[in-house]
């Protein structure tokens, strides 16, 4: 017998983060995701991902630090996105460019957990900055170096637009990064832990980690719901619209989840975050048709006896999109936040490392013979 979908096979022993399915709970390293969103920044959630610890305030400034002097990337990397058709999706960017940008880090090849963790914070400081880069590229226009003084999310906002966010816009920005920042062996952690697992370096742990996020039943939600709010249009056309996908046999994007039985316990976070954002620009079109679907949703799937609840895309995507985020780059924000979850597993994988191989059942033909080419009409 096979386990379809690897559901509830146990690959590893983590220390990074513990998901309470039925609970709707999240916690890394102790502590609860409400905790953490509530009182304490990204760069803060880094460190007690990476270090074990949350840091005291002289470490805080020190990682800080750290992550500003590594934003920037080789300027061939820059070139490199300006070789790219534009179209390019932004995800499929940011696959080729951090595989690029192991030719340029001079730890590439040093498999040291001093190293690891050196590449862990360089990747997490240059991944906003390849994001923010493609999507002015793409439209023409030049890459805004990062600015000095601003916090990792604030910076990110800045080098989008060249525009300093505002503080709610910032720690908008901030509290989504740390709710993605770790999830267990979701399949981009898992692909991350398989290519690491092979002796091979961060560089192509992490280009296998963003191949794996950037497709629709994983990170590409995000993306989808937001097409779907866009296709909505007018909340009156919301339950109408949920319960025609539905008949069509299709999944409503941003509910469901592998682990999740209950209410995923980011969403409430987003949601508190996509209200007081639609309260300061004054526009409640996206989260009325969100709560549409929510409650369409819920009537649905009780009545089908289903445990399907919002997940942490469904909420993202309106708050990505009232920031001025592009929504083909969503998932690229998803990507940028979990670096260093996916980093810290590198890690974890390599301190008690064995080969991640399973098996397959062989369901094919048996006992056939090569007849000779010309006997095979
Ligand atoms: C996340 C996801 C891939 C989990 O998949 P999974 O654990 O393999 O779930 P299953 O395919 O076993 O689904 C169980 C049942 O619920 C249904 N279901 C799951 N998610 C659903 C959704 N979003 N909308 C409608 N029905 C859904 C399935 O059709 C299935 O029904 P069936 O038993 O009649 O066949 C799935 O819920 C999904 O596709 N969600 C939409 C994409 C998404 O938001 N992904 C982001 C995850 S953070």
């Amino acid at each position: 017998m096979s386990s379809r979908g690897l559901e509830g096979v146990v690959v590893a022993e983590t220390e990074l983060s513990k998901i309470y399915g039925e609970e709707g709970r999240l916690v890394y390293r102790g502590y609860e995701i409400e905790d953490l969103a509530e009182n304490a920044t990204f760069e803060e959630v880094c460190h007690l991902l990476l270090y074990g610890e949350l840091p005291d305030s002289h470490q805080l400034a020190d990682f800080r630090g750290r992550l500003e002097r590594e934003r920037a990337v080789p300027p061939a990397v820059l070139d490199l996105l300006r070789l790219l058709p534009r179209d390019t999706h932004p995800m499929a960017a940011l696959r080729t460019a951090v595989s690029a940008l192991a030719g340029f880090d001079p730890d590439a090849e040093n498999m040291t957990e001093e190293a690891n963790l050196r590449k862990a914070v360089r990747l997490t400081a240059q991944l906003p900055t390849l994001t923010a880069a493609w999507d002015r590229v793409r439209n023409g226009n030049e890459p805004i170096a990062p600015a000095d003084g601003l916090g990792h999310a604030a910076n990110f906002l800045y080098m989008l637009t060249g525009n300093e966010p505002d503080e709610l816009r910032a720690r908008t920005m901030d509290v989504a990064f740390t709710l993605h920042a770790e999830h267990g062996m979701n399949a981009s952690t898992f692909a991350a832990r398989v290519t690491v697992a092979t002796l091979s370096d961060m560089h192509s742990g992490i280009t296998s980690a963003i191949a794996t996020l950037k497709g629709p039943l994983h990170g590409g939600a995000n993306e989808r719901v937001m097409k779907m709010l866009l296709e909505i249009g007018e909340p009156d056309r919301a339950e109408a619209w949920v319960r025609d996908a539905l008949a069509r046999g299709e999944r409503i994007m941003g509910f469901g989840h592998r682990v999740y039985r209950a209410l995923d316990p980011r969403a409430p976070i987003l949601r508190s975050l996509a209200t007081q954002l639609a309260a300061q620009g004054g526009n409640t079109r996206w989260l009325d048709i969100a709560s549409r679907i929510e409650a369409v949703m819920r009537e649905e799937m009780d009545r089908r006896g289903k445990k399907i609840y919002p997940n942490v895309d469904f909420y993202s995507a309106s708050v990505y999109y009232t920031l001025g985020i592009a929504t083909d780059m969503f998932t690229n924000i998803f990507a940028m936040a979990r670096t260093p979850g996916w980093t810290a597993h590198r890690i974890e994988q390599l301190r008690d490392n064995r080969l991640i191989r399973p098996k397959a059942v062989y369901v094919g033909a048996l006992d056939r013979k090569v007849s000779p080419i010309d006997e095979r009409g």
